[in-house]
């Protein structure tokens, strides 16, 4: 039963956007929160809330790093939950088979009952925040009503978030309800948590995309909570795109510059965990190319009128894999987190009160570990969640590009699919055309990582990354993908290309020796030979799956690689990819008639190729 509310702040509402009030007071009848806060997304609510979270234990201030913060989750609570993950479609049919489903009213009948009462004790607040530039013709807006004051710090930093939204917002703009509490109310009388982190053993992320509607409960981890992010930007978006004839795509968005002065865009898809910060990031080890960065995990592309592909990022801030970043693979992200204005989730605290993470150079001594216990170097064990990660200002990274501020986006010359595969799929790849890239997309696979809860290093189909992020049937977002590559005049649209920087030599036919290809800044490698494929400059042989670089045409000079690991690395051996081919079969039979067409031609054009009857 929801109860009248008297809740401290539900009046002062700064806002005359009925619907919006509307809405902020049925969820505080509901959840009963004991005071309503609407977020300004200024300095000095920055302060307040990093400081009350000081004060319960949630953060730990670096004394090593201006304004930035250590945080430990519940040690369940360190990643995506795909199994609790639900796309609420009327129709289960517009889920597929890729997504878990449940019906509409199903889902909010358990949910209300999970809701009810679960903000007792906490504050409510209310974030508005817009994906995307204020400044585009029509603003992405959304409002997060969360108890989680860690949630509310890190969409200060991943988000345009606050008064100048709101104020944009006026009395009637539309804007994507996302609310969620981390389902843990404090007992009446209870003057402290009897944790730091608050979370619920019941999870539930749950999308409503005829609605445009996130529900989310139970878990405070960012991906799951910080509902700009996935939820919103992937998973209702692409539901958006789907209808409107945009895509919503898992991408990083990196702008290249030749010694010569040419500038190309660049977009790329690869899973959780599979490099897309480090390569948005990029220092180009071959001299003269530059790589600024525009987006590190989500591209919203549209066509523009003068036909080419447009790609934006909504974010406004860096949510990347802490484990491995160091000055030697990633100095961009190093320089942007020693500005400062971070937040830093499941890593290692170091006795100087400054951050460690395994692949951070020699270990220290004495550590904290992610969970709270002592740590030295003899302890054998990891110091830091292989999923930590750094939350930081994307406006502090040192190479942004200008363009980023732009809500018309850059002409994407070049998409990138790729995955963690120790073996089979060569460093790179060039697709036949736009149905052949789209085809190399919809077979993506990948490696689990430790980005979601389960088992990791599982071979799985990924399709164009976006396997938990689809807010729709697989088989209708494949066909919206072929539908896009007719839009356009073949000559403008992207090039697409695979790649595949994990590869790894064979140890006694394990497959697991070490990664042929060296990655991180030498990908600017690949980047110029994909550059110099669209000037129509390299050389390429024709393999079954595509045009790989011909002897000499890939520049590696002054690198240390073996021409053993270099044809390795570059290898495609058809007995590989028949071995491949089952698996496709059954992977695209599971989408029945929604699966384009073409695509079964493509798979059928690869069999004929790799001469397979
Ligand atoms: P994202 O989650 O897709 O953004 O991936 P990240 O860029 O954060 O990288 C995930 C993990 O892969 C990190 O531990 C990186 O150090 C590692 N990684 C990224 N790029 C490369 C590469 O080119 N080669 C290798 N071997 N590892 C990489
Ligand atoms: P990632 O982003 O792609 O940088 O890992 C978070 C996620 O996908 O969970
Ligand atoms: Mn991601
Ligand atoms: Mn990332």
């Amino acid at each position: 039963m929801v109860a009248p509310v008297t809740v401290q702040g539900l009046d002062q509402a700064p806002t005359p956007h009925t619907r919006l009030l509307a809405w902020v007071r049925e969820v505080a009848a509901l959840t009963r929160p004991e005071r309503v806060v609407w977020c300004d997304g200024s300095e000095r609510e920055w302060r307040a809330m990093t400081d009350e979270l000081v004060a319960s234990g949630a953060l730990v201030r670096l004394a090593a790093r201006p304004n930035s913060f250590w945080a430990r989750t519940d040690p369940s609570d360190v990643a995506r939950v795909e199994e609790r993950t639900f796309i609420c479609s009327a129709d289960p049919a517009d889920a597929g088979p890729t997504n878990n489903w449940m019906a509409p009213e199903e889902m909010k009948r358990r949910m209300t009952e999970l809701y009810d009462g679960c903000m007792r004790g906490r504050t409510m607040y209310v974030i508005p925040f817009c994906m995307g530039p204020l400044t585009a013709d029509s603003p992405m807006f959304g409002v997060e009503l969360t108890d989680s004051p860690y949630v509310v710090a890190s969409m200060r930093i991943m988000t345009r978030m606050g008064t100048s939204v709101l104020e944009k917002m006026g009395a009637d703009a539309s804007f994507v309800p996302c609310l969620h509490s981390v389902g843990a109310p404090l007992e009446p009388g209870a003057e402290t948590e009897d944790t730091a982190w608050p979370c619920s053993e019941t999870k539930y992320i749950s999308h409503f995309p005829e609605t445009r509607e996130i529900w989310s409960y139970g878990s405070g981890y960012g991906g799951n909570s910080l509902l700009g992010k996935k939820c919103y930007s992937l998973r209702i978006a692409s539901v958006i795109g789907r209808d409107e004839g945009w895509l919503a795509e898992h991408m990083l968005i990196l702008k290249l510059t030749s010694p010569e002065g040419v500038v190309k865009y660049i977009a790329a898809a690869f899973p959780s965990a599979c490099g897309k910060t480090n390569l948005a990031m990029l220092e180009p080890t071959i001299p003269g190319w530059k790589v600024e960065t525009l987006g590190d995990d989500i591209a919203w592309m549209r066509f523009g009128e003068d036909g080419r592909l447009y790609a934006v990022n909504p974010e406004f801030g860096l949510f990347g894999v802490a484990p491995g970043t160091d000055w030697k693979t990633n100095p961009n992200a190093m320089r942007t987190l020693a500005r400062g204005n971070s937040i830093f989730t499941n890593v290692a605290l170091t006795d100087d009160g400054d951050i460690w993470w395994e692949g951070m150079g020699e270990p220290p001594a004495h550590l904290t570990d992610w969970r709270g216990a002592d740590w030295t170097p003899e302890s054998g064990e990891l110091s830091s969640h292989p999923n930590s990660r750094f939350c930081t200002p994307i406006s502090q990274c040192p190479i942004l590009a200008p363009e980023y501020e732009d809500p018309r986006g850059v002409p994407i010359d070049a998409i990138l699919f790729g995955g963690r595969r120790k073996t089979t799929v060569p460093l790179v790849a060039e697709a036949r055309d736009w149905a052949h890239g789209v085809y190399l997309g919809a077979t993506l696979s990948s490696e689990t990582t430790a980005a979601a809860v389960g088992k990791v290093g599982v071979v799985r189909r990924d399709p164009m990354a976006m396997l938990p992020f689809i807010g729709y049937h697989a088989g209708d977002y494949f066909a919206h993908w072929i539908d896009m590559g007719k839009k356009a005049d073949v000559t403008k649209l992207p090039r697409i290309f695979y790649v595949n920087w994990f590869r790894r030599a064979s140890v006694e036919g394990e497959g697991d020796g070490h990664f042929l290809w060296p990655g991180f800044g030498e990908n600017s490698r690949v980047l110029k030979w994909v550059v110099e494929r669209i000037e129509g400059t390299a050389a390429a042989v024709d393999t079954p799956i595509g045009s790989v670089p011909a002897p000499g045409a890939l520049d590696v000079a002054g690198l240390d690689l073996s021409a053993e690991d270099l044809a390795a690395a570059l290898r495609v051996d058809p007995d590989e990819w028949r071995a491949e081919l089952p698996q496709i079969q059954a992977w695209f039979e599971q989408f029945g008639e929604k699966l384009p067409g073409v695509l079964w031609a493509e798979l059928d054009a690869l069999r004929a190729r790799l001469g397979v009857a």
